[in-house]
């Protein structure tokens, strides 16, 4: 049985899997120093079924908005496969696949740079309606202010323009459009990172509600702990474009086995009074992703480092339930489980 087919979520089908998905960039280093390839996402693998969350987090630079576009088709992958409701739509360009148009959308992080300022909240919720469906202006018109309603926006702003709403109510009109055609996939891509901490708990938790109301599966990206305990059913912590660990939420959350998630876990704030203040930092710099370290890309920055870490490369395998990917995942101290807010 191979690895993804013991993946956390594995019992019920998908609706978007992944398959061993890679994007790597050629880059030119200047003149004297040639070209080199930015493995930007490696080897990702998932199984992801209606109304599941799983979460990707990670250091900036890991691979995590490369991981969205190449889910979404807005870029095509390197390697590897995507299936979206059983179809195999890895050779399929965006726009000219019907499957993809409808049934994977994508929110980003930025309500600001999203949403086309020239345009009203009803032009850009009809807008995926004109371009996919046959429904005319009054029954677009109807559909607009029904999902306004929906993401608690008042019907009454259909004809406002993106300037006049607030941050939070402007990831709620990029979320209102990107449910427009009924779609079986959301990615977003740190959706509330640019959003107060007040208002982050909102957007969230209105995610959620639409989650069970359209049985939607989510990836979630972001790279604050906080927010993927709020939202995440599994969590894949990603280190220079390749998973380390992938678990249920608890088994993340609660029993870390990777070093690397242990060190990200410890680097977040903690709601435990006892352990305020203990914060620490991640150690050392993450590498440059146009040279990565060999054997594993952690081991410049563990502190369970051996000679073996430094040669061979881990794969990910399942350690007691979760995909690990570190040599030594078994036999390292036990983990205390780190309280993050939420
Ligand atoms: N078009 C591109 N050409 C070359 N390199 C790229 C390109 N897009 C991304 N990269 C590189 O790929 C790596 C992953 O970038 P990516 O934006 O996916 O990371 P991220 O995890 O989303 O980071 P952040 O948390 O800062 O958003 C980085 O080293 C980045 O410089
Ligand atoms: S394989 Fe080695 S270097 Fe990598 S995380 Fe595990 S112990 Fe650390
Ligand atoms: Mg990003």
């Amino acid at each position: 049985m191979s690895a993804l087919a013991n993946a956390p979520s594995s019992s019920v089908p998908p609706v978007i899997e992944a398959r061993g998905l890679a994007r790597h960039y050629e880059v030119r280093l200047g003149l004297l120093r040639g070209r080199a390839t930015v493995r930007a996402v490696d080897g990702v693998s998932f199984a992801l079924p209606a109304g599941r969350t799983l979460a990707v987090v990670g250091e900036s630079g890991c691979g995590k908005s490369t991981l969205a576009r190449v889910v979404t088709l807005l870029e095509p992958p390197t390697a590897g496969a995507l299936v979206v409701d059983g179809e195999d739509v890895t050779t399929a360009r965006r726009e000219a696949n019907p499957t993809l148009r409808r049934s994977v959308q994508m929110v980003f992080q930025n309500p600001y740079g999203s949403l086309n300022p020239r345009k009203t909240v009803g032009a850009i919720l009809e807008e995926p309606l004109e371009i996919n469906t046959e429904l005319d202006k009054p029954a677009r018109a109807e559909a607009a202010r029904a999902m306004m309603a929906k993401v608690g926006l008042r019907p009454e702003y259909y004809g406002r323009y993106p300037h006049m709403f607030s941050g939070g109510q402007r990831q709620r009109i990029a979320i209102a459009r990107a449910l427009m055609l009924n779609p079986r996939v959301v990615v977003a891509d740190e959706p509330v990172s640019a959003l107060d901490v007040s208002i982050q708990a909102q957007v969230l938790n209105l995610m959620m509600d639409l989650q069970e109301e359209f049985r939607l599966a989510y990836l979630f990206i972001s790279h604050d702990l906080s927010v993927v305990r709020h939202i995440a059913d599994e969590v894949m912590v990603m280190y220079l474009g390749r998973p380390a660990e992938h678990g249920t939420k608890a088994q993340v959350f609660e029993h870390p086995r990777h070093p690397y998630t242990r060190a990200l876990l410890a680097s977040t704030p903690s709601t435990d009074p006892s352990r305020r203040g203990q914060r620490q930092a991640l150690k050392g710099e993450l590498p440059s992703p146009l040279d990565p370290p060999s054997g594993c890309a952690f081991h410049k920055r563990c502190p369970y480092a051996t000679e073996r870490c430094v040669s061979e490369r881990p794969e990910l395998r399942l350690v007691e339930g979760a995909l690990v990917a570190c040599h030594h995942a078994e036999n390292l101290p036990a983990a205390r489980a780190v309280e993050t807010r939420a």
